[in-house]
């Protein structure tokens, strides 16, 4: 039995995630997790709420609660919905646990022994009014270069030049308003990337399996201008975990705290920790995930993430890891993607714009979005949610191929052998050809699958559904059982186990429709297709179903026009 530890990026807390952030971290994350389990592999899938840094801060503040009870209330939501959407995590976890304070605080602990943080002093705009130091995008002002009035501190949006807090002209707080600022010193702890860069560098190398787009990005950051740089990972604020060096207090650091970006991704590791201390298990537990001296070298670690997120963890999680000099476990493959748009422009959080998990939610059961989404991920390029897209897909795949598959043969045959598989004679040559086109391509599916192709793994299963409905379509029981009710009992008998297959097979796409079919057929095995001939046979001759109720609606013209005009402009 192989180990697959699977991590998926783990979402900011504030607000509720849109179908794009879905389809590039944490759904695909699923549909590998539940593939390698459905083959009988053993899996640890974690994720975690992202609860620090400023935007966890200000949604606090709008919300008009103290930010610890907004993270908290807020994690129960994103919970929830996970649950909804059948994102199947061993355990959901939070970056805020004592867990993460603790083990972010270890690594700073280590890395400095390693010599690889230093002070670095600096200048910094502070809001009197906010009693804060504003993070660059929270200084807003005028554009010295187009004269744009609502310029942010990073950047001009308007013209996109790049720009200093310092450079904007009559700056305000973009919290409150206020012009009321002032330029004041600040000591800040950065890690020495540069100091690993070359061993960095042959890491990557050394990663000859990984997609193009995830080592593109990691070489341009270690390659391109000055090469890798020196990164802060202090902040001034009041709302994160506490710089310490371990247990120690770092004199010259009191009142400031780690870098959102630098302590998410420790999460990941903190995140098992947090799993096994729920149910009271020891330590030794999560530490055979993570720890090669425990256990963790024959572990095969795979995260997930959107393209923006690549730098991160290609670079400065990996220089976090390897600068402890300690034995944990590092990435093997990393499977990022391109981004979802929405109807002719971006899905955006901080717009409102696209479909939001919640809402995507109380249209339809999730069946429908994740085999949408999954069939059309952004891997080799952007792609696009249309309504029309989504309608057609649902309908044909979903409701005419495998719907209607399922329906046909399960009231044919309790109309005409009752609700039991019947017996029937031997396979004849249209059977065995099937049997033998199932074979080539569940063994392609299950290839693309493995690869972490998701697309293809989605056409492949389409395929494998279409087979099915061709069988049916020209053996047509229905005709044969006039002359012949021996052959139609036999042509019966083998629909039905289909049925058991494609819930099998389909599970990881559709886990709820899956759950239907095999409730269905009255069986729990589960058992994933070595042999397709042996796999047809799981359900004997005699063994008792029902006919379930309609896997799959088809989405009607007026609801799709409905849900286009509720959907086209932004939530509020
Ligand atoms: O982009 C995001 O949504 C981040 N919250 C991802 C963090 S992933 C990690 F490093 F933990
Ligand atoms: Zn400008």
């Amino acid at each position: 039995m192989a180990r697959y530890l699977i991590t998926s990026a783990i979402p900011y807390i504030n607000g509720i995630k849109h179908l794009g952030n879905l389809v590039g971290s944490q759904l695909p994350a699923d549909l590998f997790a539940r593939f390698q389990r459905g083959r009988g592999n053993e899996v640890l899938f974690l994720c975690a709420t992202d609860e620090h840094g400023t935007p966890a801060e200000l949604a606090a503040a709008k919300a008009g609660k103290p930010v610890a009870e907004y993270c908290a209330e807020m994690h129960e939501v994103q919970s929830d919905i996970a649950n909804r959407f059948g994102l199947s995590f061993d355990h959901f976890g939070r970056s805020s646990s004592p867990q993460n304070h603790r083990l972010t605080q270890h690594f700073a602990g280590k890395l400095d022994e390693a010599g690889l943080i230093r002070e670095v002093s600096e200048r910094q705009v502070y809001s009197n009014a906010d009693g804060r130091f504003l993070p660059d995008r929270y200084i807003e002002g005028t554009c010295p270069n187009c004269g744009y009035d609502k310029a942010r501190g990073d950047q001009c949006e308007n013209c996109t030049k790049q720009l200093d807090p310092t450079d904007l002209i009559n700056p305000r707080s973009a919290i409150s308003g206020s012009t009321d600022l002032k330029v004041r010193e600040t000591k800040h702890l950065y890690l020495r990337q540069s100091a690993l860069k070359d061993e960095l560098d042959s890491w990557i190398d050394s990663k000859s399996d990984w997609p193009v787009l995830t080592t593109s990005i990691a070489k341009k950051w270690l390659h391109d201008g000055d090469g890798l740089q020196d990164r802060g990972i202090t902040r001034d604020l009041d709302w994160g975990i506490p710089v310490r060096k371990g247990e120690a207090e770092w004199p010259g650091m009191e009142g400031k705290v780690f870098y959102v970006w630098f302590d998410a991704p420790i999460e990941y590791i903190a995140c098992a920790k947090e799993w096994t201390d729920a149910r009271g298990a020891p330590d030794a537990e999560w530490e055979r995930w993570w720890r090669t001296d425990k256990g963790a070298d024959d572990v095969r670690y795979i995260q997930f993430m959107g393209k923006d997120n690549v730098p991160f963890h290609t670079l400065s999680f990996p220089a976090t890891i390897l600068g402890s000099g300690e034995p944990w476990k590092m990435v093997d493959h990393l499977k990022s993607f391109n981004y979802l748009n929405y109807d002719g422009g971006q899905f955006s959080t901080s717009q409102g714009r696209g479909v939001f998990m919640d809402q995507a939610l109380d249209i339809l059961p999730a069946d429908y979005w994740r085999w949408w989404l999954l069939s059309h991920a952004p891997e080799s390029s952007d792609s696009e949610f249309t309504w029309e897209n989504f309608q057609v897909s649902v309908n044909k795949d979903l409701a005419d191929v495998l719907g209607n598959f399922v329906s046909r043969i399960t009231k044919f045959c309790r109309s005409k052998f009752g609700e039991v598989v019947p017996e029937g004679g031997a396979y004849g040559a249209a059977e065995t050809a099937l049997i033998e086109n199932l074979t080539t391509r569940i063994r392609a599916y299950e290839g693309f699958m493995e690869a972490m192709e998701v697309r293809k793994s989605a056409q492949e299963l389409r395929a494998i559904w279409v087979l099915g409905n061709e069988y049916l379509q020209s053996a047509a029981p229905w005709t044969t059982f006039k002359e012949d009710p021996e052959t139609a009992a036999m042509q019966v008998r083998l629909g039905l186990n289909l049925i058991r297959l494609y819930a099998v097979l389909s599970a990881p796409f559709i886990p709820d429709a899956s759950a239907r079919m095999l409730a269905a057929m009255q069986t729990e095995d589960a058992t994933w297709p070595g042999d397709v001939a042996e796999a047809l046979a799981a359900l004997p001759a005699g063994h008792a179903f029902t006919v379930p109720d309609v896997l799959f609606a088809k989405i009607a013209d007026e609801q799709r026009e409905d849900w286009q005009t509720r959907f086209a402009g932004v939530r509020t």
